[in-house]
This record gives C-alpha cells, structure tokens and sequence, in this order.
C-alpha cells in the first residue's frame, strides 16, 4: 500500500483530517458522474454535500465506501492513501455508508440485517441469541421501537431507514456517510436522527451527509460542499450557510416564486370516498372527497395510514368496506388495472417497488402504463413512443444520456421524474402522489410544484401525501389531516399553519400542548 503522502495538504488550523478525496473521476458510457472531484472531510465534522440531482453525490460515496472503483484520484484515510476497493476494505478503514437507497434484506429480520456479513458465533453456529440482545441495544440507541425478530419487509420505509442507521452505528465506524438519510422519515424521526448524528460527533465520528433538504443542511452542517455537473462547485463555511447561498451554488441562479398556486377548484367530484375501511387499519372509516382542479395534500405523521390511504385508492390493499365514487359513480377498485381504467395514477413513495423498473430503460418506463393507448392493432407504436418519451423528458428537465438509459442508472431524484413521467402520459383524472417530491433537488421540486400547478388547471384532481410541512402548506387547496388511520381533521386554505397541522397530527388539544 502506498503510504507516500508529501502532497496532503494540511489544514491551516493544524486539524486532522478524516479523509482527503483529491481528483476523483468516474465516467460511466455517456456521462461523466465525477471530474476531478476534491474533498477534506475533518476529524468530528459535519460537512454537508448538496448538489441537484445527477450532481455526482451517491457516485462519490459509492466510490468511499468501496462499492464502486473510481477511474482517477485518490483517497486518504487518516492522512495516508488508501485502496477501498470493496465495500470489507471500506469497514476496515472505519467508513459506513447509509444508502440512499435502501440495501437491506427483506426476508430477513432486523437483527440479521444489522449483523449480515459479521454474525457473531458461538460453538461454529450463528448466535441468533446474541445478535437479539446486541441488535435490540442498536435499535434503542436509535429510537426504534421494534423487535430484532421482526422481518424487515413488514417494515416501514422510515422504520427499514432506522435499521439502516442502527446498522452503521453498530459498526462503530470512524466515518458515517448518510445518503438522504431523512427522505422517508417524519418530522420526529428526523429529530432523532440529529441527535443521533450529533451524539456520534460528540465522540469524534466524523459525518458526512446529503440531503435535499436545505433547512437540516443549515441546521447541522460545521461545512458544506457544492457539486454541480460532477465538479466541485465551491464551498461554504458554518457562518456562510444559508438556503439563498446554497441554491445560488447548486443551480447557479435564484429560485423565485416556488410554490406557484393557481387555485381554482370546480364543483365536480372527482372522487368520493364514504366510509371506507382500510386493511391497516379496518376498524376505522374515512370519508373526504376531492374536486376536479383541486390540490389536496394528506399530512400526518409516519404510520398515520396515509400511504394505506392511497394503496387502497389506487386498489393495491383494495378496501373493506364502504364506497368509493369517481365521477359520481360507485366503483369497486379491486386491483391497480381497475384504478388505471378509472382514470387513477398513482406516484408511490417507494419506486423501487411500484414505481419504475429498473432494468428498463427511460422510453420503455415512461409507456408502461400506456402501452394500451399506444399500441395499435397490438403493436407498440414506437414513433409515439419515443416521442412521448422525448415530451416528458423535457417537460420535467429529466437528466439522462439518452432515452435508451436504463433507470437504474439515472441518479435518485431523476429516476422520481421516470416515475411521474409515465403517470402523466397516462393523462389521469385523479393523481395519487405519495411524497412526490422525494429526494428532488430544490430545483426539480419547482418543475413538480409547477407541473402539479399546471395539471390541477386542467381540472386533474390531485390528492398528495407529504411529510414536507411547507410543500403540504404551500401547495394545498385544502388539507386533511390523518391521525391514527382516520381523519383527524380538515383545514382550509384560512385556517392553514404549522401549528395547526401539528395539532390534527398528534391528536393533541390546542391547550393540552402548551402552544
Ligand atoms: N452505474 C451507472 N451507470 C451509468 N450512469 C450512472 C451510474 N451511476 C450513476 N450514473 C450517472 O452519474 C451521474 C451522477 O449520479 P449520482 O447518482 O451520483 O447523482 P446524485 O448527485 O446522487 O443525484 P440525486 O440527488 O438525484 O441522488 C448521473 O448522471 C447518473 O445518471
Ligand atoms: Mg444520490
């Protein structure tokens, strides 16, 4: 291994540093994801890395954390240059990486994910009993109150996210980088995140973390790090860290006018729902509706039922029991091709798994839903195809080498846009959107909030589930709160505030919580 390290810069204030990235490229065919990217990262700092969607972020990290190899530069640990060439030399050098994207094992239980690859032994066999008392020690730190024996594909988004956490804590890393830790969790389990986060940096763990959302950059960050286009694109210090300057880097020009609302809704129902039970929670009854041309956002916290809410809409845990009208007609939705044929799309939280397919490329996603109308005498018409394709690319700003790519190979944030993309070609009468703007860039949030903007114009009903308080507050006609799996309450656009939703949230009574 080489340990020449003459060229390492050293901090000015004599701080060490935890790792040094010096001229790091990656190419893959059609785009270059890193050119010459740099990076110090100080012993016990936070330091953010933030850049638009395709930026080069999780290419960076995948690189840190031995998953993948870069093509060029070098990388320090401690002051002396290092081979991570997978993803055990990564762990032996002290760095834990938490996916964006979720990596665990569904089949297996949290305690058996917290431990894979390292399994404690007694006698030649895996000690389950140890890997129970050990994982439920993690799962406590980190505020997670589930059993090690509970299979990880019963979990939540932001629970399976938990387990992520735990496990690299449990590693007891030097390094922990956080790809989007908080894109799927509510506003508490955020909390406990930071505290998390900042209990690690109290005992010198050094963190690096990326995130979209610019207020917990500000919130947390001791530096930050600005990737445009795959190159660095400056820097920010603690006292220099603001939402303004952060967007000015990033996209290299003010966002004005974010939440822009033409609110007009028309009398018509779209959709009527009376006293439907949900399989989450069947003893429960809801009952709302949303007009033609109306935005109405769904808050509440995690596990509230809102994503139950739209799966059964959209007939994937098809209802119970009550009635559910579109357009005035009583419909029985019974499976997804039921709600397609109704006219309902729906943009799921998860798009990994109801979302887009992965192997397949941008053109055949944006069609999957629409093949149906595209087709002709059975045969996919690929001129159309590959002209609607080419509409939604540009409609949404999608950034892609070219509509052949597979999604896999699109960054997070652009592979969401693949995902409204093909529900928008499908022209739908009602838009099911949960957490829709999921781990977009500031910029790319806008074009969503516009497209929503412009959709409910045309009069499409758009009924939208959102832990982001200000995009729920923003973009809303009318809001409905869950708590619990029923409705907590209603607000209308005059009674709309933070402390409003929080309280319908909670279940809490305006005295009782002391606001
Ligand atoms: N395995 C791959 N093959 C081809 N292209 C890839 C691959 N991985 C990443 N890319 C491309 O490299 C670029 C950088 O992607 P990356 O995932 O690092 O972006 P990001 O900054 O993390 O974005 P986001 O905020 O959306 O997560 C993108 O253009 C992406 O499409
Ligand atoms: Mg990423």
């Amino acid at each position: 291994m080489n340990q020449e390290n003459k060229s390492i810069k050293k901090a000015e204030d004599g701080a060490t540093f935890a790792l040094q990235v010096a001229a790091v490229s990656k190419r893959f065919p059609g785009v270059i994801a890193l050119d010459r990217v740099s990076l110090d990262l100080r012993q016990a700092e936070i330091l953010s890395v933030i850049g638009e969607n395709g930026a080069g972020k999780s290419t960076l990290m995948k690189i840190l954390a031995g998953i993948q190899p870069p093509d060029d530069g070098r990388i320090l640990i401690g002051g002396v240059e290092r081979q991570v060439d997978s993803v055990q030399a990564a762990q032996h050098f002290g760095i834990s990486l938490i996916h964006q994207e979720l990596n665990l094992c569904e089949n297996l239980s949290v305690g058996a994910n917290i431990f894979l690859g390292r399994e404690p032994m007694r006698f030649g066999f895996v000690d389950r009993a140890h890997i129970r008392t050990e994982a439920a020690k993690f799962l406590q730190q980190v505020g997670l109150d589930v059993s090690p024996d509970t299979l990880v594909g019963n979990l939540t988004i932001g629970q399976q996210q938990m387990v992520e956490i735990a496990k690299a804590v449990s590693t007891d890393a030097k390094i922990v980088i956080m790809d989007e830790p908080t894109s799927s969790l509510s506003q508490r389990e955020t909390d406990n995140l930071f505290e998390i986060i900042r209990a690690l940096n109290s005992r010198g763990v050094s963190i690096v973390y990326i995130s979209h959302r610019l207020s917990e950059v500000q919130a947390l960050s001791d530096r930050v790090v600005v990737l445009r286009d795959g190159r660095n694109a400056g820097e920010l210090a603690k006292n220099e860290i603001s939402h303004d300057a952060m967007v000015e880097k990033m996209v290299g020009r003010e966002l004005t006018n974010y939440y822009a609302r033409h609110s007009n809704p028309r009398d018509n129902h779209v959709l009527e729902v009376d006293q439907i039970e949900t399989t989450a929670f069947p003893q429960r009854k809801i009952s709302f509706h949303v007009k033609s041309g109306e935005i109405v956002g769904i808050a509440g916290l995690v596990g509230a039922g809102r994503t139950e809410l739209l799966t059964t809409l959209f007939g994937i845990t098809p209802a119970l029991g009550g009635e559910i009208r579109i357009e005035g007609e009583a419909t029985r939705i019974v499976d997804s091709q039921t709600a397609i044929q109704h006219g309902i799309g729906l943009v799921p939280e998860d798009r990994k798994l109801q979302g887009i397919v992965l192997e397949m490329s941008v053109r055949e996603n944006t069609s999957l839903s629409t093949l149906r109308s595209l087709s002709k005498y059975g045969f996919i018409n690929r001129v159309n195809e590959v002209n609607l394709a080419d509409e939604m690319r540009q409609r949404l700003g999608t950034k892609t080498p070219h509509l052949e790519q597979p999604v896999k190979f699109l960054s997070g944030g652009n592979q969401q846009k693949v995902v409204i993309s093909k529900w928008l070609a499908l022209q739908p009468k009602l838009l099911l959107m949960d957490e829709p703007t999921r781990g977009v860039d500031v910029g790319a949030k806008q074009e969503i909030y516009q497209l929503m903007d412009d959709l409910a114009q045309t009069g499409v009903a758009i009924l939208f589930v959102s832990s982001d308080m200000e995009e729920v507050l923003g973009m809303s006609d009318r809001i409905i709160v869950m708590h619990e799996g029923e409705i907590g309450g209603e607000l209308n656009k005059n009674q709309f505030s933070e402390q409003a939703v929080m309280h319908l949230a909670t279940g809490t009574k305006l005295e009782a919580s002391g606001v």
